[in-house]
């Protein structure tokens, strides 16, 4: 049977490795089978539950979209758009607020880490976020949404809200409960700098991540500066356990060259982290610098970037708009 695939990536610029590994390198495989129909959305009206600057943000749209098409998603074949242009996204959103109950929100844990000590300054809209991010999935009868961990819980919300939708509308199978599509392994891809934080847009140190627009040098310096400890490479995975930037970077070098942390192991195991680092250095430049090259070229050409999520903005708009037309008249509207 053929899957629907939905996924979003906010505009938020410095988009890095663990974005690339949790996440877009599994839309590409998504997008290479032939049986899949994929939407990869760039959720800008997710980018906005924390202030951003306008000129900033347009770049960032055009960055992430550049980003996937670089990576390898086509543009032909799947639909690339961002979320504003399809009005669904927000009535959806609002509809589905209204029968999401505040007790499920108040366990969501991003928005706890999100709004940090002073909970009562994060806007409504960060602490509404996982109902959007519902109204993007389950306008598009998707089955399937491929992600990194730290969405999980999101995703389960999501799954609640469509079982809910049905049950209070009496409508069973009308909202199609969608099935995370999570890595096994190494779906959390941790800061270069502390083994114990994941990767992210917002660290303030350039060093604790590698963005997928560093120069093949900048790569080659985080990971010689990247955090380790002073033991040698185990040989055995266990070996690993309470060792987080050794079991990171191993994890990373795995994930990287498609095999599995055993057979990274049996390469490694015994030897010091400057000769594995020199390679880790080397094989990330490889896979990183021809996406970064060609997120270059393809901001070079701004309107080929417009047209292109234009494009898909239409096709998406076609499938939207007529689920957000059912989703009214269930509602008695
Ligand atoms: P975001 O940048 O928050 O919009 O995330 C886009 C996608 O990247 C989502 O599927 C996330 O789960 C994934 N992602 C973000 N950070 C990481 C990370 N450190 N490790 C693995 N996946 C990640
Ligand atoms: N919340 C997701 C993140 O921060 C982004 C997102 C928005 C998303 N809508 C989505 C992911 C729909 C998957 C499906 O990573």
């Amino acid at each position: 049977m053929s899957k629907k695939i939905f996924s979003g990536v906010q505009p938020t610029g410095n988009l890095h490795l663990g974005n690339y590994l949790g996440a877009i390198k599994n839309f590409v495989e998504l997008n290479n089978d032939k049986q899949n129909d994929c939407i990869f959305c760039v959720v800008d009206l997710h980018a906005i539950t924390v202030k951003q600057d306008r000129d900033q943000l347009k770049n960032n749209i055009r960055e992430t979209a550049a980003t996937f098409i670089a990576s390898g998603i086509d543009p032909a074949k799947s639909i690339i758009f961002n979320q504003s242009k399809v009005q669904a996204h927000s009535e959806g959103s609002w509809m589905l607020s209204c029968i999401a109950p505040m007790g499920w929100l108040n366990r969501m844990t991003q928005f706890k880490e999100k709004a940090g000590k002073d909970k009562e300054k994060a806007s409504v809209g960060l602490y509404i976020y996982p109902i959007l991010m519902a109204s993007d999935i389950l306008l598009y009868d998707t089955t399937h949404v491929p992600v990194g961990e730290d969405q999980k819980q999101h995703l389960e919300l999501t799954r609640d809200i469509a079982q809910k939708f049905n049950k209070d509308f009496n409508c069973a199978d009308f909202l199609k409960v969608p099935e995370p599509l999570i890595k096994k392994n190494f779906s959390r891809i941790m800061s270069l700098k502390d083994g114990s934080k994941k990767m992210s847009k917002s660290d303030p140190s350039d060093l604790s991540r590698i963005n997928l627009t560093d120069s093949k040098d900048q790569i080659v310096n985080k990971i010689k500066r990247a955090k380790t400890d002073s033991f040698p490479i185990p040989n055995e995975e266990q070996k690993l356990n309470g060792r987080p930037e050794a079991e990171n970077l191993l994890g990373i070098y795995s994930s990287i060259s498609n095999q599995s942390m055993e057979k990274t192991l049996s390469q490694f195991g015994g030897k010091n982290f400057s000769d594995f680092k020199a390679q880790l250095a080397e094989i990330l430049s490889n896979k990183i610098s021809p996406i970064s090259d060609e997120i270059k070229k393809l901001l070079n050409d701004k309107q080929y970037l417009d047209k292109a999520l234009l494009e898909g903005a239409r096709k998406a708009e076609e499938i939207a708009g007529k689920k957000i037309e059912e989703i009214k008249r269930i509602i008695g509207f």
